[in-house]
């Protein structure tokens, strides 16, 4: 038998103290902010292999499926306190909401492009890649053979098909990122390429993206020693928020919706609509760190729609996705509609 999964996991961070976010948000990134940052910091020596594979995938998706396609972005964003890095500062995401909602949007028929946070969850492998349990638990010897145990057998064959079903379509293709640099430079790129498909482009920005980081300029190239002084002051500059650059230049007819992640109810929706009257787009959807697998809100400047798990669907262990993506979908085929009639 494998051994019973821990209760606990250690990667959680203490709900009571996570975040704090009753401080006003930072201003928008203005062109200026976005230029500067752009010329300061060089981009990934990659960006050129990524920007010809997205581009490829999109080509084909264009002439021989004609299916609409999703962004997904999904992890935290690092940022490194050295060029040769050893410390760095880390977001909090361990990637499921991203991997699992992929998965319904490859079900439901998007092709998807999933930037990660390499070594986060992935759509498909993520049933199996964190568990508690070893991949070898999954399997059993029988007559001098590997074989699937049979308790795991019938799941697995269903995430098996779906698997294939997505690869064989060519409709998922995995873009990783690990830095906050490469994160930005790397959406940039992706838009540019994406905003070919005008409104059949879809932005569900599930990153958590950093708020602080260390400027290259500053930024040391070897490890930061310790016998050198007893205390680390490190002082970090705010990220430009390239939401409205996204929004405005990068993407200007794709559907966005971004994420809000929150740990104090009283003001998730306050903060939603702040955002969406920041940066003009089409949908925020928050979240309460200690309850985000059960309960989400859809917000926009016209309402705001709860989507909550029942008892029953908990205990039968619905994902919130499934219920999350169809909705999402349906708010994209809306605003693909308003788009033709403009
Ligand atoms: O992966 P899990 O463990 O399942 O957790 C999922 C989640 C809780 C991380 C996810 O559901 C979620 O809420 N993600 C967004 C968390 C977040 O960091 O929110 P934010 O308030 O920092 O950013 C809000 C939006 O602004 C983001 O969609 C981001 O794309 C955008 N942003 C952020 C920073 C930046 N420099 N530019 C941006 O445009």
């Amino acid at each position: 038998m494998p051994p019973l999964p821990k209760s606990f996991h250690t990667s959680y961070p203490d709900a009571d103290s996570a975040i704090d976010r009753r401080i006003p948000d930072f201003p928008i990134a203005q062109l200026l902010d976005e230029d500067v940052y752009f010329n300061t910091h060089k981009p990934p020596t990659y960006l050129g292999e990524i920007e010809a594979e997205i581009s490829e995938f999109i080509d084909y998706h264009i002439k021989n499926t004609g299916k609409k396609v999703v962004l997904v972005t999904s992890g935290g964003t690092t940022v490194p306190l050295e060029n040769n890095t050893v410390r760095f500062i880390d977001n909090f995401s361990a990637g499921t909401r991203g991997a699992t909602s992929a998965e319904y949007f490859l079900e439901l028929g998007y092709a998807v492009v999933f930037l990660h946070r390499e070594f986060s969850l992935l759509p498909y492998s993520r049933h199996y890649s964190h568990t508690t349990n070893c991949f070898l638990d999954y399997m059993t010897e029988a007559n001098n053979r590997v074989e699937i145990n049979p308790n795991f057998a019938d799941e697995m064959l269903v995430v098996l098909r779906k698997y294939n079903a997505a690869k064989e379509s060519n409709s998922l293709l995995l873009v990783p990122f690990t830095t906050v640099n490469q994160y930005l430079y790397t959406l940039k790129t992706i838009s540019g390429v994406l905003s070919k498909l005008e409104s059949r482009a879809l932005f569900f920005l599930a990153a958590a993206v950093s708020d602080f980081f260390l400027p290259h300029s500053r930024m040391p190239e070897h490890k930061i020693q310790s016998q050198t002084s007893g205390t680390l002051i490190v002082n970090l500059e705010q990220v430009p928020k390239f939401l409205s650059r996204l929004v405005d230049n990068w993407a200007p007819t794709a559907m966005i919706v971004s994420f809000k992640l929150e740990t104090d109810s009283l003001i998730l929706i306050k903060k939603a609509i702040g955002a969406l009257e920041r940066y003009q787009h089409q949908l925020v959807i928050g979240n309460l760190l200690q309850t985000r697998k059960k309960e989400v809100v859809f917000v926009t400047l016209k309402d705001e729609n709860w989507v909550r798990l029942t008892e029953e669907q908990i205990g039968k262990n619905v994902e919130i996705e499934s219920i999350m993506i169809p909705k999402v979908i349906e708010a994209h085929d809306q605003w693909i509609k308003s788009k033709q009639n403009n």
